[in-house]
């Protein structure tokens, strides 16, 4: 049977850098708090006429230059992101007709924060099955646009971004090298708990004047009910892809987990017992890109070199839904 190898990266976020600060001009809030409760200290949104597609498309094309693949060499795309640009279809169709690949599958993943390791865990699937030989996986997320920037919603604002990250995953005989395992679960009981209500399919009309003043339009989020879930969550599901796979705590040489708080992630390795250095994170320079978080962080990562030949690399995730999973990466 194949094995699944990442054999590209990349990323990308757009220009546009919105500081803790310039966030205090809109909302009732403070740099020191943002930076004490989440360790952001700034964040990426899109400018006017910028969209989802454009920072897919970016991401992808880093990651196949990185991979030294042609796109025409891709064959299926996965994107992982909770909205897209048009309400239907996807953003994979999108990217795949930017790509200019028409024929090929394009695949929606809508499973928030999770969303990439969602991807992850298909693409391998269909790698290990001979279905395809190279899998353009993408994890990309405007939600900068989506925010309520009055102090009514600033324990979100200050929080959620955009971004983009993709990886090449390639099929390999090395049965020692790629994606040993992954591990994929949801609790839909915590649907509310973390969520955006409306515009909704069940509403005649769709768009009304009085759903412009419902709060509902906006992502909601029971923060300390997601942070506790998350905590738990987190070294439970990392735990479950190293007994699959026989390795240990020790073993891990990058934890990769999404950057939901730097207090979540710092408080995971804790509990776990893994050094701050081998826990990645970038939130301060990026916030919480929800599908994009993951792939974003692991290519700048492997960026700064601190990914190398043979690392034992952990993928961690945990978002609405309740959704989380990990998976367990050689590289
Ligand atoms: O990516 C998907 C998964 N997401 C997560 O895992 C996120 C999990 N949750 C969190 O990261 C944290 O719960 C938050 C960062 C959202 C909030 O931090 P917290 O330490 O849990 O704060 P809190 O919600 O308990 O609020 C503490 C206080 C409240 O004021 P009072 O009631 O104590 O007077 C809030 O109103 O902080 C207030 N507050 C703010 N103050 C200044 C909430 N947001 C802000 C803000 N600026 N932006």
């Amino acid at each position: 049977m194949k094995n699944t190898q990442i054999i590209g990266m990349g990323h990308y976020a757009p220009e546009r850098v919105v500081t803790n600060a310039e966030l205090e001009k809109w909302m009732d809030t403070s740099d020191q708090w943002i930076r004490e409760r989440t360790g952001i200290e700034r964040r990426h949104w899109i400018s006017e006429g910028e969209k989802l597609e454009d920072l897919a498309y970016n991401a992808s094309t880093m990651a196949l230059e990185n991979a030294g693949l042609r796109a025409s060499e891709i064959d299926c795309i996965i994107v992982a992101c909770i909205m897209s640009d048009y309400l239907f279809p996807g953003t994979s169709a999108l990217l795949q007709a930017r790509l200019g690949l028409p024929g090929i599958p394009a695949i929606d993943i809508r499973n928030a924060c999770s969303g990439f390791v969602y991807a992850l865990s298909i693409a391998d699937k269909f790698v290990k099955t001979g279905t395809y030989k190279n899998v353009l996986v993408v994890g990309a997320e405007v939600q900068s646009t989506s925010l309520d920037l009055s102090t009514r919603g600033r324990d979100i604002a200050v929080i959620f971004a955009d971004g983009a990250g993709a990886a090449v995953v390639s099929a390999t005989d090395d049965q020692n090298k790629g994606v040993l395992t992954t591990h994929l679960h949801a609790d839909g009981n915590f649907v509310d708990q973390l969520c955006m209500k409306k515009p909704s399919v069940n509403m005649r009309p769709r768009l009304g004047k009085e759903l412009l003043e419902s709060d509902e339009i906006y992502p909601y989020m029971e923060g300390r009910h997601v942070f506790k879930h998350a905590v738990t969550r987190f070294p439970e599901v990392i735990k479950e892809a190293l007994e699959a796979t026989g390795y240990s705590l020790e073993d891990i040489d990058l934890l990769i987990p999404h950057q939901a708080n730097l207090r979540i992630s710092e408080a995971v390795g804790k509990r776990l017992g893994i050094a701050p250095e081998k826990v990645y994170s970038n939130i301060q320079e990026y916030g919480n890109t929800t599908a994009a978080s993951i792939p974003l962080a692991m290519s700048e990562a492997a960026g700064k070199g601190l990914i190398k030949e043979n690392d034992l690399v952990c993928l961690a995730a945990f978002g609405a839904g309740f959704t989380w999973a990990s998976a367990l990466i050689r590289f």
